[in-house]
């Protein structure tokens, strides 16, 4: 395949992409300008339009999305209710129905161009329902999209009977990742020892770790900091995550200063939720409110790798969503007020290069040698496409058109004026 007349996330315009068994073979400006093509290529054209590695999300519920209403909505819209609601949830479900409704969601992704997805999975259940579940996903799902399996204690490791056992077992089934809940536990030290405990079952076993970390509004909540202690003593760097790191919006400055340079030396990554941060945060203030999400670009700006994850679609801690990860992004960006257009580049970064850094896919990205894994949006740059949120013209995999969508283009019938209109500037 040779896609022609792309324009690239970092501003590149009229680049020529040969693509060969899968990968990018040669990457240029005009590449093929009067020469002759190549034989028995396909040729697209990409008109000039945005042409991006595919989208990654970082952190999600595969166990959880599609699931709204069951067995009721959550009334409070509370992080809290949403997990005693998931607990209702849990002895109704089938592995039947988590299947289909994960492998639906796929379906969503891979149509909005999201090839790869960090999911976390419920270990609280000794039946492992959802783990094996989700472990068939992964496999019938390997052919157009990188599948991660975070074995996740929703209720506590320590607090919830049996977690720990469960959670061992999960791995020995296949799950990729050790994940945690430490201000969850019932106190403040049994956060830490589970953070303890968690991290040094990962590096017995090789195994990074992805932990939800200090989902709160409390400025006490410090986890992370035992997180990045723990990673650095353990030689994890690169292969930690902390999610969501919310109480780092509520934290004294001066502890933030000190904290932010030890992340950044223990190479945890954070992952941010734009989407449920911002509305399940706050919710005990009158007040002022508190946005509740991580502080983005102070991590940024002190070294720390940060994507944006979409969390949850439709499912006990939220209503909505559709697999778009630009409307996570633009939600990160607004949240985080990051407007300017180096900040609103590294927002389309969190959802993209990001990521892929927080999930270690191999081979990601535009240089000769990467999988020919992209996505085609109806926009001329990076910042325009997290304003328009744009059609996904084609998701392309291994070099193979494996979705397309129609241009968002409307007609106008007035007078004197142009009948076509699709949201972009003239060039
Ligand atoms: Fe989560």
């Amino acid at each position: 395949m040779l896609i022609r007349h792309a324009t690239l996330p970092d501003g590149r315009t009229d680049i020529d992409l040969l693509v060969q068994d899968g990968r990018i073979a040669v990457i240029g400006e005009r590449l093929f300008d009067g020469r002759p093509l190549p034989e028995g290529v396909e040729l697209m054209d990409a008109a000039g339009w945005l042409l991006s590695p595919p989208f990654v999300d970082a952190h999600f519920h595969l166990d959880a999305t599609l699931s709204h209403g069951l067995p009721r909505v959550n009334a409070s819209g509370t992080l809290l209710e949403g997990i005693a609601l998931w607990g209702e949830l849990k002895p109704l479900l089938t592995q039947e129905a988590l299947v289909e409704r994960a492998l639906q969601y796929c379906d969503w992704a891979v149509a909005k161009g999201l090839l790869a997805i960090r999911s976390h999975v419920d270990v609280c259940d000794p039946r492992l329902l959802a783990v094996h579940a989700l472990l068939e996903v992964r496999q019938r799902v390997a052919p157009y999209l990188d599948l991660q399996l975070v074995a996740f204690p929703q209720d506590g490791l320590l607090r919830a009977p049996g977690a720990l056992a469960n959670l061992k077992r999960a791995l020995d089934l296949g799950v990729d990742l050790v994940g945690g809940i430490p201000h969850f536990e019932r106190t403040a030290e049994q956060g830490a020892e589970s953070v303890r405990l968690l991290c040094e079952l990962a590096a017995e076993r090789g195994l990074p770790v992805d932990m939800h970390c200090d989902e709160s509004d409390d400025p006490l909540s410090r986890h992370i900091e035992t997180l990045a202690f723990h990673a650095r003593r353990l030689g994890l760097a690169g292969r930690v995550t902390g999610s969501h790191l919310t109480s780092m919006h509520s934290m004294d400055n001066y502890y933030v200063s000190k904290l932010i340079p030890l992340i950044a030396e223990a190479g945890v990554h954070a992952v941010a939720n734009p989407l449920i941060n911002i509305t399940l945060q706050g919710r005990h203030d009158s007040y002022p409110k508190r946005r509740g999400m991580t502080r983005v670009p102070e991590l940024m700006a002190g070294g720390v790798n940060v994507a944006f994850g979409h969390d949850c679609v439709m499912d006990p801690w939220y209503a909505l969503g559709s697999a778009d990860m630009l409307e996570v992004a633009q939600m990160g960006l607004h949240v985080a007020q990051m407007t300017s257009q180096a900040q609103m580049r590294a927002c389309f970064d969190a959802v993209t290069v990001n990521a892929a850094r927080v999930m270690g896919l191999p081979d990601y990205g535009l240089t000769p040698g990467c999988h020919a894994d992209f996505v085609l949006l109806q926009a001329r740059s990076a910042v325009e496409a997290l304003r328009l949120r744009p059609a996904r013209l084609k998701v392309i995999r291994r070099g193979r058109v494996i979705a397309t969508a129609p241009d968002a283009a409307a007609t106008l019938s007035l007078p004197g004026r142009p009948s076509r209109i699709d949201w972009v500037l003239p060039q």
